[in-house]
């Protein structure tokens, strides 16, 4: 698989399963403006994969701004640096982790062209690159094998009323995706993921089964940090909804989610619901379905493969 990102806390976590998970070979990260700068965000994906020992995979710097519009950062959940709350991150390695001489669109259309089988992609940011690659490369459409969006929302908006904050980020591309062709695209939204807070249980059981102390200490940072933002913001009591990570596991457990097969089309209207995603459940467009949108995921084992994470540290 391969992971477009814009590391982010969640993301952070999203990260650290995708390539802790015995079910899957992360083949690349590329980074996207969105929760701060594609310089930040790119600095912090490196940072992550250094401190989880995450060997053998490098960051490809994408996109640093939407298709049309502008961009907007998330600096009140993530902080100025898109990755905020923590001491613990070692300085980033640029000239080991982050490709040089290719950029995040060219590198996933060699990946996925040059791949004997078909790659699944998780996009977890904004989806300017994803757009890109699709339109600058469409040769790579019938080489995706799953496609796994986290944006979206059936009901709550939490950047506008309307809208969540990675389809908000860039609708164009949004509207691109949705209509390219990828014949299995999931849409993963914030109706599922605000039901996988980072309650205090979970940090607990986090502090108590990572081997490493240190690992375990930067991700209970990480998780509070995100936990206070979101209560600061959003009023959260309970913890942060931990967003990312729900679309890289639909990747090898779709088997604990549930999902419904139906049109979702993007607002790109200017107004009151730009980044909207109208979810069709009913069929009443009468146009053919496009997505899979998720409607719930089984906690308990998402919980369970998240807590993998700790071989990774442990073989650092
Ligand atoms: C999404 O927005 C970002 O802030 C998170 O990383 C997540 O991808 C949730 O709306
Ligand atoms: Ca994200």
């Amino acid at each position: 698989m391969w992971l477009d990102c814009d590391v982010g806390h969640d993301d952070a976590m999203a990260l650290i399963l995708a390539a802790s998970s015995p079910h899957l070979k992360l083949l690349g990260v590329s980074s996207v403006y969105g929760n701060s700068s594609v310089e930040n965000t790119t600095a912090n994906a490196i940072r992550v994969i250094q401190a989880a020992g995450i060997k053998g995979v490098k960051v490809y710097k994408g996109a640093a701004k939407p298709l049309v519009k502008n961009r907007v950062y998330a600096s009140d959940i993530h902080g100025s640096s898109g990755l905020d709350g923590t001491d613990l991150l070692p300085d980033p390695d640029m000239s080991t982790y982050l490709a040089q001489d290719e950029n995040a669109v060219n590198a996933m259309h060699r990946t996925i062209m040059a791949s004997p089988e078909p790659v699944s992609l998780a996009a977890v940011g904004p989806l300017t690159n994803i757009a890109l690659l699709l339109s600058i490369y469409p040769e790579v459409i019938p080489r995706i094998k799953t496609l796994a969006i986290m944006g979206g929302s059936m009901g709550i908006g939490n950047t506008t009323s309307a809208a969540e904050f990675n389809i908000y980020s860039d609708p164009e591309a949004a509207h691109i995706v949705l209509h390219s062709g990828i014949s299995h695209i999931a849409l993963v939204p914030l109706d599922v993921t605000h039901t996988v807070l980072a309650t205090k249980q979970i940090i607990k059981r986090i502090q108590d089964e990572v081997a490493v102390p240190k690992f375990a200490r930067l991700i209970t940072d990480l998780l509070l940090y995100f936990g206070s933002t979101y209560k600061d913001v959003f009023g959260e009591k309970e913890g942060a909804p931990l967003h990312d990570p729900v679309a890289v596991a639909y990747l090898f457990m779709r088997n604990v989610f549930t999902e419904r097969h139906i049109r979702i089309d993007i607002d790109c209207n200017e107004g009151h619901g730009r980044g909207r995603t109208f979810c069709d459940v009913y069929k009443k467009t009468m146009e053919p379905a496009n997505c899979w949108l998720v409607t719930s995921v089984e906690l308990e084992p998402f919980w369970n493969q998240m807590f993998r994470r700790q071989e990774i540290a442990n073989s650092s």
